[in-house]
C-alpha cells in the first residue's frame, strides 16, 4: 500500500538515512559508555560507576526509538554491528583509560550526536516531521545534559 502521509518516499527516504547515522552514532556511544561503566576506577568509582549506567539505559531507550522511527517512515533499519561501524565516525579506545579520558571521550560523543540531532532536525523541521523533531528535541536535551554532567564531573 502507499504512503498517504504527505511526505514523498524521497523525503522519508532522505530522513531515514539520517536516522540510521543517528542510530549507529548513538549505538558506538552506548557501547563506549557501558564499557566505561564496567571499567572506571579509582576515587569517585562509584558515582561514575553509576552515571554511566544512566547514560547507557538512556540511549538503549532511544536506539529503540529511533530504528522504530525509521521503520514508521517506511524503511528497514540497518541494525547489523558491521552496519553500525560503518555509519559511525565515533573512535573506539583501545585499552584501560583513566576516569579523566573517559569524561572527555564521553563528552565528544555526545557532541558528536548533538551535532547530527542539530543537522536532522532542519531536515525534519522543514518537512514537517514533527514526530521525528520531537524525538530529536527529547534526544537534544538529555545529551546535552549529559555533556554538561560529564564536563561538570571534569572541572575542578
Ligand atoms: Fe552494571
Amino acid at each position: 500500500m502507499e504512503y498517504q502521509t504527505g511526505m514523498s518516499e524521497q523525503i522519508r527516504k532522505q530522513i531515514s538515512t539520517e536516522l540510521s547515522t543517528l542510530l549507529a552514532e548513538s549505538y558506538a556511544l552506548y557501547l563506549k559508555v557501558q564499557d566505561f561503566h564496567w571499567n572506571v576506577t579509582g576515587p569517585g568509582f562509584f558515582g561514575l560507576h553509576i552515571f554511566f549506567e544512566k547514560q547507557y539505559q538512556d540511549l538503549a531507550e532511544a536506539l529503540d526509538e529511533i530504528a522504530e522511527r525509521i521503520r514508521a517512515l517506511g524503511f528497514f533499519v540497518e541494525g547489523s554491528f558491521s552496519a553500525f561501524q560503518k555509519l559511525s565516525s565515533l573512535k573506539e579506545e583501545k585499552g584501560k583509560q583513566p576516569k579523566e579520558a573517559m569524561l572527555k571521550h564521553l563528552i565528544e560523543g555526545h557532541e558528536s550526536v548533538i551535532r547530527l540531532l542539530r543537522s536532522l532536525n532542519a531536515l525534519a523541521d522543514k518537512e514537517k516531521d514533527f514526530a521525528t523533531t520531537e524525538l530529536l528535541s527529547k534526544r537534544l536535551l538529555i545529551h546535552e545534559k549529559f555533556a554538561w554532567m560529564a564536563r561538570s564531573e571534569l572541572s575542578s
